[in-house]
């Protein structure tokens, strides 16, 4: 089991459409342990497979310090492998969200309440459940990353100004996570 390092914003892999996890696919029990190993040591409540860089529909969940907090159910550790998520309800709630792949930025999302999701879990078994309130926002946030798609993409334009500055500081390698981010590019101007 071990860490990796989680890639930045600006990363491409980041804005790829993620392919489809085969059952046969080498390692994978590993590299699961390995994405709970990374997403506990940086403190996240989930890690998709893209901010690991590899361009697999998977992601990993533990919403449980969030949704203990907000007295919501509970539901531990969970891998969704080729997830599909349907919304149930026009319902939308805003909430602020945050992202390994953006440290330090926080910023409010509307996100639907109540989603369905079918997936396969680690085992390759078929699931389908229903879920609303936090633990639906956590599986919205990483379900987005398999689609290229990160939350500050919902912000207005001028939430998206007034994080300009800090995005350009993610880009240029000077902000600096208590948790292992991936190295810039050799010969990438590393800023300040
Ligand atoms: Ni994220």
């Amino acid at each position: 089991m071990s860490v990796l390092p989680v890639v930045t914003y600006d990363d491409p892999v980041l804005r790829n459409p993620a392919g489809p996890v085969e059952p046969d696919h080498p390692d994978l029990q590993t590299f699961i342990d390995d994405m709970f190993d990374t997403m506990y040591e940086a403190n996240g409540v989930g890690l998709a497979a893209p901010q690991v860089g590899v361009s697999l529909a998977l992601f990993v969940v533990d919403a449980d310090a969030i949704t203990e907090e907000e007295e919501e159910e509970s539901f531990g550790p969970g891998v969704f492998i080729n997830p599909e998520i349907k919304t149930i309800s026009q319902q939308k709630w805003d909430a602020e969200e945050g992202c390994l792949s953006l440290p330090e930025i926080r910023e409010k999302v509307n996100r639907p309440e109540t989603i369905r999701i079918r997936y396969y879990d680690r085992d390759f078994q078929p699931r389908e459940e229903v879920h609303d309130g936090w633990y639906a926002r956590v599986l919205q946030h990483e379900y987005d990353h398999l689609k290229g798609v990160l939350f500050i993409d919902y912000l207005g334009a001028f939430r998206k100004r007034l994080i300009r500055k800090k995005l350009e500081e993610i880009r240029t390698g000077s902000v600096k996570a208590d948790y292992r981010l991936a190295p810039k590019p050799e010969g990438f101007n590393q800023g300040r």
